[in-house]
């Protein structure tokens, strides 16, 4: 029996991150990265596809022997299509690793069997349980991906599913590949998958969300709500297209509301600002401003009104702490929307005690600055102690 009261992180950043443009990473960039996914904690590192190039195959060896040699290491996997050639490069590449996983996938929908794998559902079915079969070879620890999942008929899914698990896959993952589903259909389709299939309580199942609708985190929750154990994401949401479920995301998620999710899981919260600061330096661009969690302005107040209840009490308008998930944040931003408490707040902090009336006097000339200027520095508002009004 798999056990229900945690979740797995599987981080696939160096794999289905890696895929989308402008992600390219270097070997040694990968390493380092590699390094700091294990003191973030994550369960499994996806470290790339080994057929697709030597580069890659070398960076997954490099990865398995040496983060995968460390004491108390993630388990080190690899990618592999349901091929023979895929599946023996991939056990190679993690063979030094002391933990290690085979992740083979196949296309369960029509339309994938049609147009791209030209091939009908019985060969499919065949296919995967002898892939299975194979990868199961070289390790105890299969995943296998039924790619396309949301967008497959409901009983063939079952079929192939019933039929990998008894082939060995030790994890299943319905991959809702091109972010297509609801939370409510995703989580509906885990119930079922899990309702249905023989021996499906003796395998962890996860989710693999894509962005393309926004709901790749929504529907990662969903997919926990209605019985996965296993989450495959990415440092700042990086993947193919729009993206993949963040990590970042589903991790915040799962502290803030334990209420909703009484489940426990192996992130150090700390590590995750550092993570995505060092991807956004190694793929020289970082998540948007107003992103989830990490974002510039995720901790960012500008409105009075706001930075009015942040002084106050910063659970007013902020539902963690960017401390709590290694965030330096620039609470309090001053512009156009910012009231006397912020400005007195941060001319105190600068080493200015003013009184009520020259506070005032100040207020009033800072308005005037943030009509006619987007971004006020501090220089700026040091300058206005002493400036004269704009029209006088
Ligand atoms: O999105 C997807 O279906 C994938 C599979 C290879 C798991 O990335
Ligand atoms: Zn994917």
């Amino acid at each position: 029996m798999a056990n229900q009261d945690r979740v797995i992180f599987f981080d696939t950043t160096l794999r289905d991150g890696e895929q989308s443009p402008g992600c390219t990473m270097h070997h040694a960039e990968k390493l380092r990265m590699a390094e700091q996914l294990a003191r973030l904690g994550v369960d499994i590192i996806e470290a790339g596809f080994p057929i697709a190039s030597t580069g890659d195959f070398e960076s997954v060896k490099a990865i398995a022997s040496t983060i995968g040699r460390e004491a108390n290491a993630p388990v080190i996997c690899g990618l592999a299509r349901a091929k023979q050639g895929d599946i023996e490069a991939v056990a190679k590449a993690i063979e030094p690793a002391h933990r290690r996983r085979i992740h083979t996938f196949l296309a369960t929908s029509d339309l994938h069997l049609e147009a791209k794998l030209r091939i009908t559902r019985e060969q499919a079915l065949d296919q995967a349980g002898e892939m299975v079969h194979l990868a199961r070879t070289f390790t105890d620890n299969v995943e296998f991906s039924a790619e396309d999942a949301t967008r497959s008929d409901i009983e063939f899914l079952i079929k192939i599913v019933t039929i990998a698990i008894q082939a060995g896959a030790t994890t299943i993952n319905l991959p809702d590949t091109v972010g297509y589903s609801t939370p409510a259909e995703y989580q509906a389709l885990f119930e079922t998958v899990i309702a249905r299939v023989p021996g499906a309580q003796d395998v962890i199942f996860s989710t693999h969300c894509h962005d393309d609708l926004g709901m790749a985190t929504a529907n990662a929750l969903a997919g926990v709500l209605g019985g996965a154990r296993q989450v495959e994401c990415t440092i700042n949401g990086i993947g193919e297209r729009a993206g993949n479920a963040a990590l970042e995301e589903i991790a915040a998620a799962l502290m803030v509301r334990k209420d909703r999710f009484a489940l426990e899981n192996g992130i150090v919260m700390s590590e995750i600002g550092p993570s995505s600061q060092m991807l956004s330096e190694i793929i020289s661009f970082g998540p948007a401003p107003n992103k989830a969690v990490i974002g510039k302005n995720a901790f960012a107040h500008e409105s009075g009104i706001h930075q009015h209840g942040v002084l106050a009490n910063p659970l007013t308008y902020e539902i963690m702490t960017p401390a709590s998930i290694g965030v330096t944040a620039n609470a309090i931003v001053l512009g156009k929307h910012s009231g006397r408490r912020a400005l007195e707040h941060r001319l105190a902090e600068l080493g200015h005690t003013l009184t009520k009336e020259e506070l005032d006097v100040v207020y009033h000339r800072f308005t005037e600055l943030a009509d006619r200027k987007k971004s006020i520095y501090d220089q700026d508002i040091v300058g206005l102690l002493t400036a004269e009004p704009a029209n006088a």
